[in-house]
């Protein structure tokens, strides 16, 4: 799958992930989503860093470097949510708040993704090199799946 697409479906994947912790109100199955949730955006996010976005950084434009630069910041900043919600109560108030900041996050960056720097990738990277770092990623994903 070329690369762009299969970071499209996992963007996709984790903002139904985020619809259904807002539909429930019980705390094992918020938790059950918020592990997955969690461990979702940690292959992502890895195979983005590793793999997607040194690509695009060898674009070589100050746009994409900045672009990538800013992605970078913005996963961090989703870390650090992220190590915060196991030490809350999934029935807590401020639980379901954490929740939404992080949704928040999470859409916002993956739309900067989509609207700028996938288009810019798909115009200077190539189909052939789309594929190719699409099919590395997924083998990467894969074994991240498989040891979890
Ligand atoms: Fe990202
Ligand atoms: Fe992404």
């Amino acid at each position: 799958m070329k690369a762009t697409d299969l970071l499209k479906k996992q963007h996709k994947n984790v903002k139904t992930l985020f619809k259904k912790v807002e539909e429930t109100e019980d705390g094992r199955r918020r938790r059950q989503l918020m592990d997955e949730i969690a461990n979702e955006l940690k292959i992502h996010t890895q195979i983005e860093e590793e793999v997607f976005y040194p690509a695009v950084r060898e674009i070589g434009s100050s746009k994409a470097e900045e672009m990538v630069d800013e992605s970078y910041e913005e996963h961090h900043v989703v870390d650090l949510v992220l190590a915060e919600l196991p030490n809350v109560d999934p029935e807590d108030e401020r639980f379901a708040a954490k929740m939404t900041v992080l949704a928040e996050l999470v859409e916002h960056h993956a739309e900067e993704e989509e609207e700028e720097m996938f288009p810019l990738a798909e115009k200077k990277l190539g189909k052939e090199r789309l594929q190719e770092l699409g099919e590395r990623m997924e083998q990467m994903a894969g074994g991240q799946r498989r040891a979890a």
